[in-house]
């Protein structure tokens, strides 16, 4: 998952070399989940095809405001493009390109473009050593600071011109590296470390058999995507399931039983902020586990249970200013229940799941929630996708904690 997952990227191309590089780029935000658009300078296609963009993109490429090879000649609408972005990356951003956007040339489409967008504006200048040295480019990019746009600075190294200095373009990956960054700098969670459990725990009877439980893991994991959306760090405790989740922000440990969860719980909640604790965890487990495959003998057979350490109650004792948030699965009684949990357990929120709703609980895609916060706050939830579930959650846990 990458923080440009479903994000709309407007790519410009101006005339440099490195606009070669741009079907790597085109690539690289593709594998990341984005949609992109890509709009050239009329000289841009001089360096790399419209047809090796489209079909990378999967999207028409614009460089003019019409399409003269439509019979029709549609207008290409550079407001509806700029305003269609969540971010625009113009990538080589030559020293000619550079001196319009500072001065405000709308002499192409992409220039049109510019104007008119409203989203964050990043650029990768590219260029020859003695051109990027020059005043007038230093005043440029200045310019262009102050209007609010983000420079994505050239690397040093080997340039076309056969000279070796500065004003080569950042390479493909380190300007989605760029971005991602600055993304997340901006996010509500960015320093905030966020501690999830999820899933079950399974507690072994013998080296075979164990005593489980229906959770899917699906609504922690969900959690845990939310809360890397938002920026945090993640640590996510998890119990056995097929749910699975890649980022740079996030660690997984994966546990077993309760005990296993608990002493892993501990080990990360000092260096957490907030500890989101969904995980079904087992209330009893076998009092002994036999080491050797139990053989069946009589008609009936009983196994000792012994009480777990309740992880969630035991994080409620020390928590002091971290926000702590609980699960409560009711099936009578619910709210009553669940605001006594919420005292009992020392908690900060605590989220209601009712089995009795439809659509709810374990294995599903969906679920309908209550979060009841601990100034009395109760707000009821529709059905919604865990997805959604678990961004309401985050939301309500950015508003009442961290701004
Ligand atoms: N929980 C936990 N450790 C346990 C049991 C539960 O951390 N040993 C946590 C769960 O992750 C959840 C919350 O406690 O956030 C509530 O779990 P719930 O299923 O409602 O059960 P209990 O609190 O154990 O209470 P009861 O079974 O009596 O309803």
């Amino acid at each position: 998952m990458s923080f440009l997952s479903g994000k709309r990227i407007l790519l410009g191309i101006t005339a440099g070399i490195a606009a070669y590089k741009t079907a790597s780029l085109v690539r690289l935000f593709i594998k990341c989940g984005a949609e992109v658009k890509v709009v050239m300078t009329p000289s841009a296609k001089d360096f790399i095809t419209p047809l090796t963009l489209s079909t990378l993109s999967k999207n028409p490429v614009y460089s003019s405001f019409t399409s003269e090879e439509d019979e029709n000649e549609v207008w290409n609408n550079h407001v509806e493009l700029g305003l269609w972005a969540d971010f625009f990356v113009i990538a080589p951003t030559t020293a000619n390109t550079l001196a319009k956007m500072a001065n405000g040339i709308c002499d192409n489409l992409l220039m049109a473009t510019y104007l008119s967008a409203k989203c964050p504006i990043y650029f990768a200048p590219a260029m020859d050593l003695d051109m990027y040295k020059h005043e007038s480019t230093k005043t440029s990019i200045e310019r262009l600071q102050e209007f609010g746009n983000i420079l994505i600075p050239p690397g040093t190294g080997e340039l076309a011109s056969g000279l070796v200095g500065e004003g080569r373009m950042a390479e493909p990956e380190e300007i989605v590296e760029f971005i991602e960054n600055s993304i997340s700098s901006n996010l509500a969670l960015n320093g905030i470390t966020v501690l999830i459990t999820a899933g079950p725990t399974y507690e072994a009877i013998d080296p075979v058999r164990f005593i489980g439980n229906h959770s899917s893991g699906k609504m922690g994991y969900a959690i845990a995507e939310a809360a890397l959306k938002f920026g945090a760090r993640v640590i996510l405790v998890s119990g056995p399931t097929s749910e699975s989740l890649s980022h740079k922000n996030l660690t997984i440990v994966d546990v077993m039983g309760a005990e296993e969860m608990y002493q892993n719980v501990h080990k990360y909640f000092g260096e957490s902020d907030i500890a989101i604790l969904s995980a079904a965890v087992a209330d009893y487990r076998p009092k002994t586990v036999s080491k050797q495959k139990i053989k069946k003998q009589d008609s009936t057979f009983s196994i000792e249970l012994v009480k777990t350490k309740d992880i969630l109650a035991s994080l409620g004792e020390i928590k002091k200013e971290k926000f702590l948030v609980g699960f409560a699965l009711e099936t009578e009684n619910e709210l009553y229940n669940a605001k006594k949990k919420l005292a009992n357990k020392n908690l900060d929120l605590i989220v209601l799941n009712s089995l009795n709703d439809d659509g709810a609980g374990f294995g599903t895609l969906t679920n309908k929630v209550t979060f009841i916060t601990a100034q009395g706050d109760v707000f009821e939830e529709g059905l919604k996708s865990k997805m959604e579930v678990a961004e309401d959650l985050i939301k309500l846990i950015v508003t009442s904690y961290v701004i």
